[in-house]
């Protein structure tokens, strides 16, 4: 559990600056503000953007499975946990950013 503590530490240094992320922003600010500080750089385990690799064996499984599993995963566990304020319908849009993104 020492990881987990030090994931959160990070993550919420990272996340913690005031911001209006919301469903206005068609989920690029809120990638930028909430899922970027782990994915642009493949943080601890997240796959990066540009890890085009890794992402085809997770959009294979199709967009309803990705969405699902975002909402039970260990990705959501520190994405819920920190940003109660997220809406499903908000990070949804945060996830359909991202697939545009990946490179
Ligand atoms: C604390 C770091 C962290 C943050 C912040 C984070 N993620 Fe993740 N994410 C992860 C990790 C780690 C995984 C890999 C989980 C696994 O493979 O079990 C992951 C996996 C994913 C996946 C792939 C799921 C799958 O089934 O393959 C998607 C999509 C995703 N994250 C979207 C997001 C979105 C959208 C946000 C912002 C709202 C976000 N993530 C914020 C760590 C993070």
């Amino acid at each position: 559990m020492k990881n987990l503590t030090v994931v959160l530490f990070f993550v919420g240094s990272h996340i913690a600056v005031p911001c209006h992320a919301g469903a206005s922003d068609g989920g690029a600010a809120t990638y930028r503000m909430v899922c970027a500080s782990c994915h642009e750089v493949a943080a601890v385990g997240a796959p990066g953007l540009d890890d085009r690799a890794e992402w085809r064996y997770r959009l294979a499984q199709g967009m309803d499975k990705l969405y699902a599993s975002v909402r039970e995963g260990r990705c959501t566990v520190y994405v819920k946990e920190l940003r109660k304020d997220l809406s499903d319908d908000v990070i949804r849009m945060a996830i359909d950013y991202m697939v545009s993104e990946i490179r």
